[in-house]
């Protein structure tokens, strides 16, 4: 049998077309709908019992799943330029296990073998509105927290091996079948194979066994082992969510800091008397120094980097093309007329309500006018669309206009006039 993957050019790409508005996907001004995966298991039991303790399955989390992906549009993404793509080959490689890096020929992909092989494409929810929609199931979670959403094909038999990964995952059966091995906890001295492309484990063993169907969400925890090898022709949506380290957040915190340029706060020393020996950190200096920190991470700044830098996307931003800078009365006059503004897919948006209502977008803290409530930039940050009826209803009081303008200069919001 030769390989399904026939590479048709998936033609939807907003890069690459006019925008298309999806018609599997309503879209809406107040958007981020909900969806529950939860059936017997309630969310409380989730957070209580397997949230970042426990592995678990939720059959027919997704009744009557359309996949918004075929394989054969998974490949001709991933024989574009400026999309993440990797083909993990078992065997038919140089050496076992090796990993290539796309964008691919697709002359490459059509000789692949019958198995032995798995293809992936990273930040699919970047590419197709209809892929980000997915995120409508994991609202149970902060959307600040997602990673990506990666998309994988393999032929049976294929997988990418026994591995851990450092982040907390919810895999959707999209197509096929996938039988899932996995450790019973997490792990932290494991060991890898040595001269492989990619890191596999050298000891696995599996307290797990099940088979996911289509329509199935396996959870997985951060660092748990897991080995996932396809059953038949299998596509997955591997929706993955963030799990900082302390070393991250106090990395990008210093560089903001100092790329911000804020006025230094000195430490100041108080005391009653002398201490007993003078070169002692005593218990005292400590909690001293503790509390002049606090004051910083309790200060407005920790919010500020907080939101540029959660909401800083993993994969870069490229801005549609557009011919001219819009202008605020044209922008105006066009809304008037019918058009609406449309957020890029997957674009990163998060808010917070204190000190002010704050908007982030791609790492970026945008300035709303004066007065904005936190109703207005909840509405920014959640919505599918804005029309003119939306921005309307913010003025007078409001102007939101240069904001929306310079939203879509940066290529954030595109206008659709269809
Ligand atoms: C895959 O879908 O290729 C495997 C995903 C994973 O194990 O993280
Ligand atoms: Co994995």
């Amino acid at each position: 049998m030769v390989s399904r993957l026939s590479l048709l050019r998936f033609t939807i790409l907003k890069k690459y077309a006019q925008i298309a508005l999806p018609n599997t996907y309503e879209l809406t001004p107040h958007g981020r709908d909900t969806m529950n995966i939860f059936q017997t298991l309630s969310a409380q039991d989730f957070f209580a019992n397997y949230w970042q303790k426990q592995p678990v399955v939720f059959r027919q989390a997704i009744k009557n799943f359309q996949s918004p992906l075929e394989p054969d549009e998974l490949a001709g993404l991933a024989c574009e330029e400026d999309i993440e793509s990797r083909l993990v080959l078992e065997t038919g490689g140089e050496k076992p296990w090796q990993a290539l890096s796309g964008p691919f020929e697709e002359s490459r992909l059509s000789k692949l073998a019958e198995s032995g092989w798995s293809l992936s494409v990273q930040g699919a929810d970047r590419i197709l509105l209809e892929v980000s929609a997915l995120l409508k199931y994991f609202r149970f979670l902060p959307a600040w927290l997602l990673d990506d959403i990666m998309v994988s094909y393999a032929p049976d038999g294929g997988s990418v091996g026994a591995h851990i990964d450092n982040y907390d995952v919810f895999i959707i059966q999209g197509q096929g079948k996938r039988r899932w091995l996995l450790g019973g906890a997490p792990q932290y001295d494991e060991e890898y194979h040595e001269d492989l492309d990619i890191r596999l484990l050298k000891e696995f063993a599996p307290k797990h066994e099940w088979e996911l169907e289509h329509g199935d969400i396996l959870y997985i925890p951060t660092r748990f082992a897991h080995h996932g090898i396809a059953l038949g022709e299998c596509l997955n949506y591997s929706v993955g969510f963030r799990a900082p380290t302390d070393g991250e957040l106090i990395r990008s915190l210093a560089n903001w800091a100092i790329e911000n340029d804020l006025p230094e706060r000195f430490f100041s020393y108080s005391a009653s008397g002398a201490q007993g020996s003078a070169s002692e950190i005593t218990a005292d200096s400590l909690s001293q120094i503790k509390n002049h920190m606090k004051a910083y991470i309790d200060s407005e700044h920790f919010t500020q980097w907080f939101g540029q830098h959660i909401s800083e996307p993993k994969t870069f931003f490229a801005p549609p093309e557009q011919e001219e800078q819009l202008k605020e009365a044209q922008l105006e006059s066009l809304m008037s007329e019918g058009a609406i503004l449309i957020p890029s897919e997957g674009l990163k948006r998060c808010w917070s309500a204190a000190p002010s209502p704050t908007l982030y977008i791609e790492g970026e803290r945008i300035c709303l006018p004066e007065g904005s409530s936190a109703a207005l930039v909840q509405q920014i940050s959640d919505c599918d669309l804005l029309s003119h009826k939306e921005v309307s209803s913010f003025s007078p009081e409001v102007n939101l206009w240069p904001t929306l303008c310079e939203l879509c200069n940066k290529g954030y919001l595109t206008l659709s006039r269809d």
